[in-house]
């Protein structure tokens, strides 16, 4: 597996700690990481990360309403993209085009460019709007990954149960991972 060029994108959804352990297991010496934030994920992360969202030494943070980020544009997509968490209104605003500031407008040139869109939403239970957003956005491509952990890992922690779901999501950007136990698999 070559670099790959990674958005993470980080809205106002419960679970921040999902974006979290995605981070820390991102290698930015590996990967080109890229971090965004919507205006509401600070509020959620205030609430969730007591230590605040520490990103690896060497990632780049976007502010959100600079379109000054290679992204912004078709002609430097992102290899991969994921918000996580995804908030109910993010996913809408990108299942409908709205562009308006990078995040968005990320999600939309990944879509364009055919480039792999992974969200991550926590919302429950669905709307027929969320459910009709999330069909529009698997019919443009992207992969939608709901974060429900996996509760046969036997995890002790917060953190092994969230684990289980960051390992779906980096199984889903082709980045090899051991985070969580994986069914009927051998052990050493
Ligand atoms: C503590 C907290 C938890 C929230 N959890 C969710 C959630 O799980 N899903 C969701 O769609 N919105 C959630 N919200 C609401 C969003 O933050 C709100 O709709 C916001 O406008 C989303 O903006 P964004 O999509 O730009 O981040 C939560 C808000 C707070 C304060």
């Amino acid at each position: 597996m070559g670099r790959l060029k990674i958005l993470v994108a980080i809205t106002g959804a419960s679970g921040a700690l999902y974006a979290q352990r995605l981070l820390d297991n991102l290698d930015p010496r590996t990967h080109e990481i890229h971090v965004v934030e919507s205006r509401y994920a600070q509020q959620v992360i205030a609430a969730e990360l007591p230590g605040g969202l520490k990103a690896p030494a060497g990632a780049t943070l976007h502010s959100l309403k600079s379109m000054n980020a290679p992204f912004a544009s078709g002609s430097n997509p992102p290899d991969v993209m994921v918000v996580i968490p995804c908030t109910m209104g993010t996913m809408g605003r990108i299942a409908h085009g709205y562009s308006e500031d990078v995040l968005l407008r990320a999600a939309d040139v990944a879509l364009k460019e055919r480039k792999k869109l992974i969200l991550v939403p926590r919302e429950t239970p669905l709307s027929l709007v969320h459910v009709k957003n999330m069909e529009l956005l698997l019919l443009a491509g992207a992969v939608i990954l709901p974060a429900n952990p996996g509760f046969y890992s036997g995890a002790k922690t917060i953190e092994q149960l969230a684990d289980t779901v960051v390992a779906r999501v980096l199984d889903h950007m082709g980045i090899e991972n051991e985070l969580a136990p994986r069914w009927e698999e051998e052990k050493e």
